[in-house]
């Protein structure tokens, strides 16, 4: 993979070619504090998708990248609108990824954490269904689960009639999953933030201007801005640019 995404440092310390994975790895190092990293992709003109779907936006070096910040993650957060739509299938890591994570002393493989208010999720989407490790879904107490969803998935309530995200992410590092990748999508990501819980934006522009129709990778309740100093930029053979921001 590495070798047909290549991949060089910008800024801070530029390479003088493509980096290894080790490099990449060191680059987006794990946080000695629980951390909440965002990973999205978008176009230059701030699309969220092409053709309603993030995969026309995402060429192999952000697959790289994206393969990589999943093998370094204790858990997975996603939205349950983006589990449905891009249909996710259970996480898998290859032989060398979850070689990595033993010796660094973590579990095979990252644990699936999918937040929902209205419980409308399928047991039987591989992503529940064919879990290597049990996935946790994240709702609030007034919500009804569908038969078989408790057979395949952890229920962890906080909220009354909406998902508290302050309490939920707290009891997810009371379990150990303090170093928490997001994959979106946009109206998790604008709770998040008017939560004030977004530690890190990693961002890849894609080099293709979408057209209007797509929206942005933030949607739903306007909120306060946040800073979030840019930290490191890579540029990828396939044009594509790697922000990484983060508060720390
Ligand atoms: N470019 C990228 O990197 C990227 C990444 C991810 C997604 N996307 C794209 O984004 C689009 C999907 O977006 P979307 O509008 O469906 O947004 P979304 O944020 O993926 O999903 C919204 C749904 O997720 C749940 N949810 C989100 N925030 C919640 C909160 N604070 N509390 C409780 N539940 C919450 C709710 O599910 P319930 O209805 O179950 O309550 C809500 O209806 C797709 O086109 C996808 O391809 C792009």
């Amino acid at each position: 993979m590495s070798d047909s995404a290549p991949i060089s440092v910008l800024w801070p310390d530029p390479s003088p070619g493509p980096v290894d994975d080790d490099t990449l790895i060191a680059r987006y190092a794990r946080a000695d504090r629980p951390h909440l990293r965002m990973n999205f992709v978008t176009s230059v003109d701030g699309a969220v998708s092409l053709d309603g779907y993030s995969a026309g936006l995402s060429g192999a070096s952000d697959k790289r990248v994206f393969g990589l910040l999943r093998m370094l993650c204790d858990a997975l957060l996603v939205a349950a609108g983006t589990l449905r739509h891009e249909r996710y299938r259970a996480i898998r890591l290859d032989e060398r990824r979850r070689a990595w994570r033993r010796a660094h002393g973590l579990t095979e493989y990252p644990t699936l954490v999918v937040v929902s208010g209205s419980l409308n999720l399928d047991p039987a989407q591989a992503a529940f269904a064919d879990a290597p490790v049990r996935p946790v879904v994240l709702t609030h107490r007034n919500a009804a689960a569908p038969p078989g969803l408790t057979d395949v998935a952890d229920l962890v309530r906080h909220g009354d009639d909406r998902v508290d995200l302050v309490a939920g992410l707290a009891e997810l590092h009371r379990r150990g999953l303090g170093q928490l990748l997001c994959e979106g999508g946009p109206h998790l990501f604008g709770a998040l933030t008017a939560a004030d819980l977004v530690d890190e934006v990693c961002l890849s522009i894609a080099p293709l201007a979408a057209g209007a129709g797509p929206g942005r990778i933030t949607a739903g309740a306007p909120s306060p801005a946040r800073s979030l100093p840019l930290r490191h930029v890579l540029r990828a053979d396939d044009g594509t640019l790697l922000l990484r921001h983060a508060r720390h």
